[in-house]
């Protein structure tokens, strides 16, 4: 996949790739060990599978884990599609595929484990709505190009000092996207850690937000979306897409309230 040459020796320009791959499979299995798993068998979606390093990387460790894996990348560029799926088959992996669509189209009918990393803007929001609809038992994303927040923000008056700088007001937005993003999965029955991903030399994209499936959950948790209310009240929020695809999930189910 041209991350090691024909000696195995990694390619110098790829030690930043290698390193996040090695990374994500750390954090990938200490939380695999804590979810439910049924007769070991692990289906995977990875949204924004790009040139499919993670997917591989994934499907192979959990080959190696002993696990029966069923893993699919979802990627709109369909070189990168064909590419993956050639090495797939090369590879004889033959429960990884790769699909050629949208992540905010693709329905998958069953998921242990919704892997979006670096997928666009509200493309994440889309991945993370799929995983909470199907119950996954783990939610990794390390999201990027928030895009959807920024033009609505509004400075709280006290804050105005600060978010004055547009960079301030920039990574305010993207603060305020990914917390919303954490409480709604907290809300929705998740333990959710956000953390760093690789330290900041390797990628400027190193944020991890890491949610497992709580087994005793029920409903959602009215003073979590409490605190939503409050943050997008503080900064004007009117629209965030998570929050618009979970109600109208729990709206059609006639069994939610609205954030
Ligand atoms: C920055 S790359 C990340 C690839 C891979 N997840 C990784 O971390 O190495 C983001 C990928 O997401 C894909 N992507 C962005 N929006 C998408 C969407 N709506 N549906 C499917 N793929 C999308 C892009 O084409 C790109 O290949």
């Amino acid at each position: 996949m041209g991350i090691s040459d024909a000696k195995a020796q990694i390619i110098p320009s790829m030690a930043r790739k290698w390193k996040q791959i090695n990374k994500f499979i750390e954090i990938f299995s200490g939380a695999l060990a804590q979810i439910k798993i049924s007769e070991n068998t692990v289906r995977v979606v990875d949204f924004g599978s790009g040139k499919g390093y993670l997917t591989f990387a994934l499907y192979d460790y959990l080959q190696k884990q002993q696990f029966l894996p069923f893993v699919t990348g979802v990627e709109l560029n369909p070189k990168m599609v064909e590419f993956c799926q050639s090495v797939a088959s090369a590879s004889d992996f033959q429960q990884l595929d790769f699909f050629q669509g949208d992540v905010r189209t693709y329905q998958p009918e069953h998921l242990d484990v919704m892997i979006a990393l670096h997928a666009c803007d509200v493309a994440t929001d889309f991945a993370i709505h799929t995983g909470i609809r199907l119950n996954a038992q783990m939610i990794m994303c390390a999201p990027c190009c928030h895009k959807e927040l920024r033009p609505q923000l509004q400075s709280p008056s006290v804050l105005q000092p600060m978010l004055q700088f547009g960079i301030h007001a920039g990574q305010q937005a993207e603060m305020l996207t990914d917390t919303i993003r954490a409480l709604l999965l907290k809300a929705y029955g998740y333990d959710t850690k956000v953390f760093e991903f690789v330290a900041l030399e390797h990628t400027s994209k190193n944020k991890m937000i890491l949610a497992t499936k709580r087994q005793n959950w029920s409903e959602p948790d009215q003073a979590v979306l409490a605190q939503i209310r409050d943050l997008k009240t503080m900064y004007g929020i009117q629209k965030h897409s998570l929050e618009l695809l979970l109600n109208d999930q729990w709206d059609q189910q006639g069994i939610g309230s609205k954030c």
